[in-house]
C-alpha cells in the first residue's frame, strides 16, 4: 500500500518549492528521488556519515534524519545552492584548489558542515574546522586538505597550477578534472545514475546464517500478495555460469547460492518489482527452509579440525606462499641477536562512503552494466561468463566511484541486475544498503603472524623466519594475491641473506577477505617492524640507525633474488626523516620527565616497500590519445579514477608525451566500448603501468603527427583552434586535417600505448622477478597513551614516501594523507565482526578529530621504467602507519601491543600485564 502524501512547501536553495510526498518520507530521499537534486549524498542512511548533510534553517542536519514534513515553512539549502550565477562559491573553490576532494562521495556533505561554520565564523582556526565537520566521515582524504581548504577560504592562496604550458604538466599541482562536478554536486556516483527508461528495482534476499542448507519452496503466492512484484529470481535463474571469482581458475561464488550458503549475507535469491513493492517484502515472506550448520571459524580451520568448505580446497587451505632464501634455520640458530613476534590483526571493512550501486540494461542482444567499480574489464568478462554471452556482448561504463580501496575489485550487484534486466527485458536498478554493503563485500584479511629475525653483533641481519596465515572467509576472492604478496614482502624493506616466508590463506564461513590496501603487506610490516625494533634495542642501536644499517640499497638483492639496480630510496626516506624523527623523540621524552601523570608520549618509526602491480603476472595497459577532424586531442583512458586521480595523472602523463599543454586535452573515461583496457585500478599500478601506456600513447600520436608534417623530432605541436600546428624551427605550418581519413566518430590520428611490467613467474622457493618497481617509505608517529583507560591519541606523522616522480604532488599527498588515516584506523579502532557491526555506528573510522597534523616529505628517485620516473602511492601510504603507532606506545609505556587494533581494553590490559597502568 503507497503511503498517503502531502503538500509540503519550503524554500529551497532560495526558491518556493513545492511537493506531494508521504510525511515520513526522508528529506534526503524527498531530495534526490523526488527533487532531483543527486547532490545530497547517501552513505548510511543511519544518521552515522554524514554525506546527506544540508542545511535546514542555516544549521547543519542529516537529511536522512529529516522527515520531509519537517521542513514545512523551512529553509532548505543543498550543495547545489552553493554556487551562484556559474560561478563557484569562495569554500568550493578552495576545495577544488587544495584537492580536498579525492573521490568526492563525501565532499557535498562537508561543504555543507563548511558552509555553516563560516556563515557563522568569517575565519575558524583549526578546531573549530574538526568541530563543524566532525559529523561527516571521509575515507579517502584524511581531512587535511579539508581542513586546509576551508582555513585557505578568503585567503588568495593558489596552491593549484591549472594551466601549466607544453612539457610541464608532470609535476605539476594540476586540480583535478572533475573537481568542479564534484563540488557542485553534479558528479554521477552509482546510485546516482538513473535509466532513461523506467526501471526495475532489485533487492537480494540474504543469508542470516554463515552455514546453512536451504531450500526455497513454492513462490508463486508471493506474486499474488504482492502485484508489484515482476520476478523472483534463484539459482536456476543464472543463464550462464552461476559462479564468479577473481582468478579464471579459481570461480568459487556463486552470484545466487544453490542450496547451500558459506557465508553471512550470501544472496538466495533476488526480488525483481517496483520500488516500493521490493522494499515492503520482509525476507521471512519468503517460503525459505534452513538447516543450520556449525559455522567454520579460523581457529576451527586453523586445527584441522573442520569439514572442508570446497572441495578444491581439502583442510580449507585455498593456497599456499612461500619465499626461500639460502638457510633461515642455521643462520637464526648463528645469529648474535634473536627476536620472535605474534601478531594478530581483524577483519578491516572498506568502509567506503559510497555503497554499490548501479543499472543494469538489456539492449538488443547486448547487456550494459552502469555502476561503480574499480575493474570495468574484468567485471565485463565475469558478467559474460555469467549471462552466457560473448565479452563483446557486454558493455561496462562506470559512473563515478565513492571509494574502492580494493573493495570494488569483485562483482557485487553487477551480475544481479544484469540477469534481472536480461530475463526480463527491462532496465533494473539495485542500490545496496549500508548493512548489505557491509555483510555482503570483501575485506582486508585477518592474520596470525609468527615471526623471527636474527642479526650479527654490529646489529646486520642474518635471518629472517616469517609464516602468515589468513583468514580469507568463504571465497577466494584475492585470497591467492595476499599468499603470494606477502612472502615477497615479509622482510620488510631490507636487505637478508637468509629468509623462509611462507603463508597460507584459509576458508571459513566468515565473511570473504579480498583486496584492501596493500594486500596483506600491512599486517606483514606490523611483525617486521617489531622485530628490527626489538633487534636493535638487543645491539644497543635506536631504531633509526638499525634500520638505516639495514636498509635495501641499489645493488642488493631481494629475498626473491631480485637484485635492485635503481629507484631505491629507502636510505633516503630515512636521511630525510632523521632529523624530525630525533626532535619528536626529544619532544616526548621531554614531555614524561615533565609530567608525572597517567599520560605518556611516545615516537614510533617504520619502513616499507611495495612491489607496484600484480606479483608475477602479466598486467598490461592499454590506452590511446586520438586526434579528430576539427582537431580535438581526447585521451581514451579505461584507467579507473576511484579518487586516486588518475584522470589528472594520466593526462599530464599524455600532455608531457605528446608535446602540448595539458589543457589541451579532453579525457574519455572507461567505458569498454569505447577505451580499451587498462587493468584495474589496484596493486599502486594506474600510475606505473597505465601511465606508461598514456605516455606510449602521447609519444605514438607525437611521431604519426610529426611524420604527417614532416617534420623532425623536437619540433612543437600547437594546438589552435579547429587544428594543429607544427612549429619546425622557422617552419610553422597547420595540418591539414580535412584530407585524412577519419572513423565513424571523426577520428583522424590514434596515438597507442601498451606497457607490461617486465616480471618473472617465481620459482617452487618463490625466486624471481615478482615486480618492476618497488615504492619505498619511513614513517614517524608521535602518540600520547593514557596509561589509566588505554587510550591512544596520535599528535603527529611525518611520513616520506619515494614516489619516484610526483607526477601531481597535491594527488600524492593526498594519497598519503589518506592512507595514514585508513592506517590509524587499522592500528586503534577498526576491526570487523560479521554480524555484529553491519554499521558505520558500530564500526568505527577515523573522524576528523582523529587524524593529526601530518608532514609529508617526498623523495624523488626517479625510475628509469615508470612514466616519466613515477612509481605509485596508493598502497605504500597506509603501510608503515600502524607499525609506526604501535612502535610509538611501545617507546611511551615500554608495553608492545601485537594484537591490533590497539583498542582501549587491549592497551589498558597489556599495561595491566606489564606492570605499566596507572
Ligand atoms: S546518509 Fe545520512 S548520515 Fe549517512
Ligand atoms: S573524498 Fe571523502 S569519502 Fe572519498
Amino acid at each position: 500500500m503507497r503511503a498517503p502524501e502531502r503538500r509540503i512547501a519550503f524554500t529551497l536553495n532560495g526558491r518556493p518549492t513545492e511537493v506531494h510526498a508521504p510525511p515520513a518520507l526522508r528529506l534526503a530521499e524527498l531530495l534526490r528521488d523526488r527533487l532531483g537534486l543527486m547532490g545530497t549524498k547517501i552513505g548510511c542512511n543511519a544518521g552515522d556519515c554524514g554525506a546527506c548533510t544540508v542545511l535546514l534553517d542555516g544549521r547543519q542536519v542529516c537529511a536522512c534524519l529529516v522527515a520531509s514534513a519537517q521542513v514545512e515553512g523551512r529553509h532548505v539549502t543543498t550543495v547545489e545552492g552553493l554556487a551562484s550565477g556559474g560561478r563557484l562559491s569562495a569554500l568550493q573553490e578552495a576545495f577544488a584548489r587544495h584537492g580536498a576532494a579525492q573521490c568526492g562521495i563525501c565532499t557535498p556533505g562537508m561543504l555543507m558542515a563548511a558552509a555553516e561554520l563560516l556563515a557563522r565564523t568569517g575565519r575558524p582556526n583549526e578546531a573549530e574546522v574538526r568541530d563543524a565537520l566532525g559529523g561527516v566521515l571521509c575515507r579517502c582524504t584524511g581531512y587535511r586538505k579539508i581542513i586546509e581548504a576551508v582555513l585557505s577560504v578568503g585567503r588568495n592562496d593558489r596552491p593549484d597550477d591549472p594551466s601549466p604550458p607544453a612539457g610541464s604538466a608532470v609535476g605539476a599541482r594540476l586540480r583535478h578534472p572533475d573537481a568542479d562536478a564534484i563540488v557542485t554536486g553534479t558528479h554521477r556516483f552509482g546510485a546516482d545514475a538513473l535509466p532513461e527508461e523506467a526501471f526495475l528495482t532489485l533487492r537480494a534476499v540474504r543469508s542470516p546464517h554463515p552455514h546453512a542448507r536451504f531450500s526455497i519452496g513454492d513462490l508463486s503466492g508471493l506474486f499474488a500478495r504482492f502485484p508489484g512484484l515482476s520476478r523472483v529470481l534463484t539459482a536456476v535463474d543464472i543463464p550462464g555460469q552461476n559462479l564468479f571469482g577473481i582468478y579464471p581458475t579459481g570461480k568459487d561464488q556463486p552470484v545466487l547460492a544453490r542450496g547451500f550458503v558459506r557465508m553471512r549475507g550470501e544472496a538466495v535469491a533476488a526480488l525483481v518489482g517496483d520500488a516500493e513493492t521490493v522494499a515492503s517484502i520482509r525476507d521471512e515472506d519468503l517460503p525459505i527452509t534452513w538447516e543450520v550448520l556449525p559455522p567454520v571459524t579460523f581457529e576451527d580451520a586453523l586445527a584441522g579440525r573442520a569439514p572442508d568448505l570446497h572441495p578444491h580446497a581439502p583442510g580449507n587451505v585455498l593456497c599456499r606462499g612461500r619465499v626461500k632464501a639460502d638457510d633461515a634455520a642455521a643462520a637464526l640458530a648463528a645469529a648474535t641477536h634473536r627476536a620472535a613476534v605474534t601478531v594478530e590483526t581483524g577483519f578491516v571493512e572498506h568502509a567506503y562512503i559510497e555503497p554499490e550501486a548501479g543499472y543494469a540494461r538489456r539492449v538488443g542482444d547486448r547487456i550494459e552494466i552502469v555502476a561503480c567499480t574499480q575493474t570495468p574489464y574484468m567485471d565485463r568478462d565475469e558478467i559474460a561468463l555469467i549471462l552466457g554471452l560473448r565479452p563483446d556482448q557486454v558493455r561496462v561504463i562506470p559512473t563515478a566511484t565513492g571509494g574502492g580501496f580494493g573493495g570494488k575489485l569483485d562483482l557485487s550487484l553487477q551480475p544481479l541486475v544484469a540477469v534481472a534486466a536480461w530475463l526480463t527485458g527491462r532496465p533494473v536498478r539495485c542500490v545496496y544498503t549500508r548493512p548489505e554493503s557491509m555483510a555482503s563485500t570483501t575485506k582486508r584479511h585477518p592474520a596470525r603472524i609468527t615471526a623471527e629475525a636474527g642479526c650479527d653483533a654490529e646489529g646486520r641481519l642474518v635471518a629472517f623466519r616469517f609464516h602468515g596465515d589468513f583468514n580469507t572467509g568463504a571465497y577466494a576472492s584475492w585470497g591467492p594475491t595476499v599468499a603470494n604478496r606477502v612472502p615477497v614482502h615479509a622482510t620488510g624493506p631490507y636487505a637478508v641473506a637468509n629468509v623462509l616466508a611462507t603463508t597460507a590463506a584459509i576458508h571459513t564461513n566468515d565473511t570473504p577477505a579480498g583486496a584492501f590496501r596493500g594486500f596483506g603487506v600491512p599486517q606483514a610490516a606490523i611483525a617486521h617492524e617489531a622485530l628490527m625494533d626489538m633487534l636493535a634495542e638487543r645491539c644497543g642501536l635506536d631504531p633509526l640507525s638499525f634500520r638505516l644499517r639495514n636498509a635495501l640499497r641499489a645493488g642488493d638483492a631481494t629475498a626473491t633474488g631480485q637484485v635492485l639496480a635503481h629507484s631505491v630510496g629507502m636510505v633516503a626516506c630515512l636521511e630525510a626523516l632523521e632529523g624530525r624523527w630525533r626532535a619528536l623523540r626529544a619532544e616526548a621524552e621531554a614531555f614524561n620527565r615533565a609530567h608525572a601523570g597517567a599520560l605518556r608520549r611516545g615516537v614510533g618509526l617504520a619502513c616499507m616497500w611495495y612491489g607496484i602491480g600484480n606479483t608475477s603476472m602479466s598486467n598490461p595497459s592499454e590506452m590511446t590519445l586520438v586526434l579528430s577532424r576539427d582537431g580535438t586531442l581526447t585521451l581514451r583512458s579505461g584507467a579507473m579514477d576511484i579518487g586516486q586521480g588518475s584522470r589528472a595523472i594520466m593526462a599530464q602523463i599524455a600532455a608531457d608525451a605528446l608535446g602540448v599543454p595539458v589543457s589541451a586535452l579532453c579525457i574519455t573515461g572507461a567505458d569498454t566500448d569505447l577505451t580499451r583496457d587498462a587493468g584495474k585500478t589496484s596493486a599502486s599500478r594506474q600510475t606505473f603501468v597505465s601511465g606508461n601506456a598514456a605516455k606510449a600513447a602521447g609519444e605514438d600520436l607525437r611521431r604519426k603527427i610529426l611524420a604527417l608534417a614532416n617534420a623532425g623530432a623536437e619540433a612543437r605541436i600547437i594546438p589552435v583552434p579547429g587544428g594543429i600546428e607544427i612549429e619546425d624551427g622557422e617552419r610553422r605550418v597547420r595540418l591539414d586535417l580535412a584530407r585524412l581519413e577519419a572513423d565513424a566518430a571523426g577520428v583522424v590520428l590514434v596515438g597507442e600505448g601498451r606497457f607490461d611490467p617486465p616480471t618473472t613467474a617465481l620459482d617452487a622457493d618463490g625466486r624471481g622477478i615478482p615486480y618492476a618497481a618497488y615504492a619505498f617509505a619511513a614513517q614517524a608517529a608521535m602518540v600520547e597513551v593514557d596509561t589509566e583507560l588505554g587510550t591512544v591519541r596520535p599528535l603527529r606523522i611525518i611520513a616520506v614516501h619515494d614516489v619516484g616522480r610526483a607526477v601531481n604532488p597535491t594527488q600524492v599527498e593526498g594519497q598519503i594523507h589518506g592512507g595514514i588515516a585508513q592506517g590509524i584506523g587499522l592500528a586503534l579502532m577498526e576491526e570487523f565482526f560479521p554480524g555484529r557491526n553491519e554499521n558505520l555506528h558500530d564500526y568505527l573510522i577515523p573522524t576528523i578529530g582523529d587524524v593529526p597534523p601530518i608532514e609529508v616529505m617526498l623523495i624523488e628517485d626517479p625510475d628509469p621504467l615508470g612514466p616519466f620516473g613515477a612509481k605509485g602511492i596508493g598502497e605504500p601510504a597506509l603501510i608503515a602507519t600502524a607499525p609506526a603507532i604501535l612502535g610509538a606506545i611501545h617507546h611511551a609505556t615500554g608495553v608492545r601491543i601485537t594484537r591490533v587494533p590497539a583498542t582501549p581494553d587491549r592497551v589498558r590490559a597489556a599495561l595491566l600485564a606489564a606492570g605499566a597502568a596507572r
